[in-house]
């Protein structure tokens, strides 16, 4: 991502418009890369920071908008594979803006001069508000509703039939009369109480995915957390599956027609009484203006009622209502000059930024948060605002102490826009990011190519007991029974379990429990206690490898505990081995980072860790209570290839060669890329090249896939 140090005001006008070009493109690409392709190349935090720069810049430019801008296309919105294309019977257009009563008075000018209508006739306007949500294109023949499409480039959109059909405002068959064939267009969108639950939920299933990843389970694709109700709307309007569409609490707004056989009516407040009839729900806020000098009254009227509407709206859009007019207007480039939509200033507000709160999330995230002095942003009280990351708060260089100008996007979540400079107090300093976590003072580090910095204390931050403590006792971990989430939190809030080695300690508090309501007291449950600590005392000789997983070092995973386990067989020997690795170059290291599977990235998390004087001590004191079995290689030292350097070379017909390298790896063998003296076995597939003959050279001995798999006892 290229660097973007200049804050958007700052920026001139051919700067501007040079970076707008650029954030089209690259956000185009990071589509194509995450949808079609399924394959990201950037973070979603660097996404969401190329869309908000993008954003940013359209505010303070509006006229510098292009036709590609990546806000009008929906993230998203390259067509996603499953969705047919379908064209629509007159294009979809857009709409010119006003921003101010100027910009409304020229429009009704070149109304009246392009339909040669003197002063005195009377311009009659729809004002409808204007959703800012997806438009859509139904196709009804014969009074039955029979395609509906997303807007696409205006011309093509995509076919998203069976999910509108799932829609409870959508009527599928219209009462007669209607035309033979007609096309009825209008917005769906998402109430911002719906957007608020929705957004909830999706964060708490991102949350959940990304420890069951950090736990190294697999998880489903990546969850995407919309920014604002549009988003959101879109995003469950191009589920592939119908179902998912269904359970999305989505609405509907008619407003426009689109190609019909027959005439529906003679003005648009006609056309939407007919929409009515037909059962479609109207903005009930829509008014026919007597004339256009209504228009502004209209304006400061719905702007007043904006906050309490339980959707967003980003203007008023005025459509001419004699159709007859706007048949001979027609349009210029892609919007009818018969119709403008007049936006609303952006809701901002400007306030002192008191403190930057770091919060420690369940899996060690930190996450800095602007706390304010309470400020009325478009009739919402605001007093904090997300900073998403330390390279946001550089980039806008927020300072505490610093006057700052507060936006609420898409009207629901408060940004900080930016800084105001001439107001920033003399003796203030950048904002230095903590480098130790706030909840425990481990330290906290930032992965080279992540946005996130996170604390390493897993074992000892409170911030993260309860979900360690969870991962420790899982099934795949420690596998304690009876101790489920309820349980922890109990004696984790009683202080008596803090840490994973406490929960071998809790026979000592055996007296304490027994007097908690449900614990031993009466009939029930006075065993609930005892199988407890029955099955606490049955896991103090955990496999090594389960022992290993239930740490939840990140990207410790079952498969890499159990690589590490076959690697150092003791748990003595690892942890001498762990303590070694921490510097970085040591033969140690060295060893860790080319174990098969494991790498250079895991064996920094590793070290990590292990350089957490606090995890040793928790690790130390765990291994106080248990102790973990040594693990034996597969197949015993007495494999053939138990010690022996081996090395793969040309294709494999019965397994892939990542695959076979895996086994010998778990064989006790040290698998190697090139062929030397030290060379114990080279194992020639098909096509094998300068390895073989080299084997060949120095007298190694080779091994056909067969002898290998017969060997290896695979066969
Ligand atoms: S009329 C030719 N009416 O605004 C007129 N559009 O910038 C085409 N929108 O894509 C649209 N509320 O998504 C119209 N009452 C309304 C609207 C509305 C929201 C959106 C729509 C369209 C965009 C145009």
């Amino acid at each position: 991502m290229t660097r973007r140090d200049t804050l958007p005001e700052q920026l001139t006008e051919e700067e501007a418009a040079a970076e707008l070009a650029a954030l089209a493109e690259e956000i185009a690409q990071a589509d194509i890369a995450y949808h079609q392709n399924d394959a990201p190349e950037i973070t979603d935090a660097e996404y969401d920071a190329l869309r908000r720069r993008n954003t940013a810049i359209e505010a303070l430019f509006p006229h510098l908008k292009r036709a590609d801008s990546p806000s009008e296309a929906t993230p998203g919105a390259a067509p996603a594979a499953g969705f047919a294309k379908s064209r629509h019977g007159t294009p979809m257009l857009s709409l010119d803006n006003a921003f101010a009563v100027a910009d409304f008075e020229e429009f009704t000018r070149s109304i009246r001069r392009f339909l040669k209508l003197s002063e005195e006739e009377v311009l009659r306007f729809v004002a409808e508000p204007k959703i800012d949500g997806l438009s859509v294109n139904l196709t009804y023949e014969k009074g039955v509703f029979v395609r509906g499409a997303t807007r696409g480039d205006g011309t093509v959109g995509e076919d998203i039939t069976r999910n509108l059909e799932t829609l409870p405002d959508l009527p599928r068959q219209l009462p007669a009369p209607f035309p033979e064939q007609i096309e009825i267009r209008g917005e769906v969108f998402m109430t911002k109480a719906d957007f608020l639950a929705f957004h909830a939920e999706q964060t708490r299933l991102a949350e959940e995915r990304e420890q069951r990843r950090e736990r190294g389970e697999k998880v489903g694709p990546e969850i995407r957390i919309p920014a604002n109700p549009r988003n959101a709307a879109a995003g469950s309007l191009r589920q592939l599956d119908p179902e998912v569409t269904a359970r999305r609490p989505l609405k509907l707004f008619a407003y426009a027609q689109g190609a019909s056989s027959t005439p529906v009516a003679e003005t648009h407040w006609d056309y939407l009484q007919q929409l009515e009839r037909w059962g479609f729900d109207v903005n009930p806020l829509s008014r026919r203006l007597p004339d256009e000098n209504a228009a502004e009254d209209f304006q400061g009227e719905l702007a007043e009622k904006r906050a309490g509407l339980d959707y967003d709206i980003d203007g008023v859009v005025y459509k001419l209502d004699r159709l007859d007019w706007q048949t001979r207007l027609g349009f210029v480039g892609r919007t009818p000059r018969w119709a403008i939509a007049w936006k609303f200033p952006a809701e901002r507000a400007t306030t002192e930024l008191l403190r930057i709160d770091i919060q420690v999330g369940r899996t060690g995230a930190l996450t800095p948060r602007a706390v304010m002095q309470p400020v009325n942003v478009g009739g919402v009280m605001v007093q904090h605002a997300t900073l998403h990351n330390e390279d946001e708060i550089a980039r806008k260089d927020v300072r505490i102490g610093d006057t700052v100008v507060l936006q609420r996007a898409g009207d629901v979540i408060p940004q900080i826009v930016s800084v105001v400079l001439e107001k920033r107090p003399e003796d203030s300093k950048p904002f230095e990011f903590p480098t130790t976590c706030p909840a425990c003072g481990s330290h906290a580090v930032r992965p080279e190519g992540e946005v996130v910095r996170r604390c390493t204390g897993g074992l000892i931050c409170p911030a993260q007991t309860v979900e360690r403590l969870k991962h420790f006792v899982s099934r795949n971990a420690l596998d304690i029974e009876g101790l489920g989430e309820e349980n922890i939190i109990a004696l984790h809030d009683a202080g008596l379990v803090k840490s994973p080695a406490d929960i071998f300690r809790l026979h000592e508090h055996a007296a304490t429990v027994r007097q908690w309501e449900g614990w031993g007291k009466g009939g029930k449950s006075s065993k609930k206690l005892d199988n407890l600590l029955a099955a606490i005392e049955a896991r103090r000789n955990p496999p090594l490898e389960r022992f290993i997983f239930a740490l939840g070092i990140r990207r410790i995973g079952a498969q890499n505990a159990k690589l590490l386990a076959r690697h150092y067989h003791s748990f003595a020997n690892w942890r001498a081995r762990m303590l070694a690795a921490t510097t970085i170059g040591s033969e140690a290291r060295e060893e860790l980072g080319s174990i098969q599977g494991i790498g250079p990235a895991i064996a920094t998390e590793l070290a990590e860790f292990f350089a957490e004087a606090r995890n040793r001590a928790a690790l130390d004191d765990l291994a106080s209570q248990v102790t973990p079995q040594d693990a034996e290689s597969i197949g015993g030292s007495d494999s053939p290839f138990a010690g022996k350097v081996v090395v793969f070379t040309g294709t494999l017909e019965q397994s892939s060669r990542d695959e076979a390298e895996a086994i010998a790896d778990r064989l006790g063998a040290k698998v190697t890329k090139s062929v030397s003296k030290k060379t114990d076995f080279v194992v020639v597939g098909a096509d094998a090249g300068s390895k073989a003959k080299k084997a060949a050279e120095l007298g190694v001995r080779t091994l056909t896939e067969a002898e290998w798999r017969q060997m290896a006892l695979l066969d």
